[in-house]
């Protein structure tokens, strides 16, 4: 694993929006795997500027994102498709039939997975997946569990993850209840992954995946076996390695 070390946040957003370009520099028609959350925000804002810049061109890129919420609106402030055209896809040239994300509101949920599995390798693969991590090992959706969840699938959230997530809404009783994830066998079949960690409270997983024991109680622990992961890191999520 490829671990770097950053002072600061813009740091990590600049080194992680050139990462994620130079990969669309050496191959235009790159598969990108995208993911929603506070980790990848700055690196998402230099990719929109090196594009503003024109060194960088998405014409030809594909897009998969990790995970969307179940029954809930597209258009609803909270969904992940509202956040990324915030975050980056209102402001580069992805075609917008390029960009693809699991369907929450699909009438048969099992079988848009296994489609979203079947896009996926129709587009060649991912080139690179951008992952940030929960605080208790979690890649996407994939909670700690007894087993690793391999392929795209439903997941009923946890109470706790309604509890938190309820923030964002007017009430618990609005925060979806299930959604649908990208599995860890669809993250670890990405030819390279880039994680994004900041702050303390990622430190222990961070540990777990560089140095612990693979368990599916700490899901991101299982990128051990991928051949080609970089970890940017501030010195907080770093602070116990
Ligand atoms: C986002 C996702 C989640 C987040 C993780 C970290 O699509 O799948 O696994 O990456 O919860 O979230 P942040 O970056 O907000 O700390």
């Amino acid at each position: 694993m490829n671990v770097l070390v950053f002072d600061t946040e813009e740091q990590i957003g600049i080194a992680a929006g050139y990462y994620m370009c130079g990969q669309v520099l050496q191959k235009p028609d790159s598969v990108l795997g995208l993911a929603t959350g506070s980790s990848p925000i700055r690196a998402y804002k230099h990719m929109i500027q090196l594009y503003r810049q024109g060194a960088v061109d998405f014409s030809k890129v594909t897009t998969f994102n990790l995970d969307e919420y179940c029954r809930l609106d597209t258009h609803n402030e909270n969904s992940y498709h509202t956040f990324m055209r915030r975050q980056l896809f209102d402001y580069v040239n992805i075609p917008e039939e390029n960009i693809h994300f699991l369907n929450g509101n699909a009438a048969d949920l099992e079988a848009e997975c296994a489609a979203y599995e079947q896009k996926i390798r129709q587009a060649g693969g991912i080139d690179i997946q951008l992952l940030g991590i929960g605080s208790n090992g979690h890649i996407a959706f994939n909670e700690p569990a007894d087993a690793f969840q391999r392929w795209s699938h439903v997941v009923a959230l946890r109470e706790s993850t309604i509890r938190d997530n309820s923030r964002f809404f007017n009430s618990e009783a609005e925060v979806p209840t299930h959604a649908v994830t990208m599995g860890i066998g669809s993250i670890m079949q990405a030819k390279r992954i880039l994680i994004i960690a900041l702050g303390e409270k990622k430190a222990k997983a961070i540990q777990q995946v560089i140095d612990g024991q693979v368990t599916p109680a700490c899901p991101a622990s299982i990128l051990q076996f991928h051949t080609d992961v970089t970890l940017m890191l501030d010195k907080d999520a770093a602070s116990l390695l």
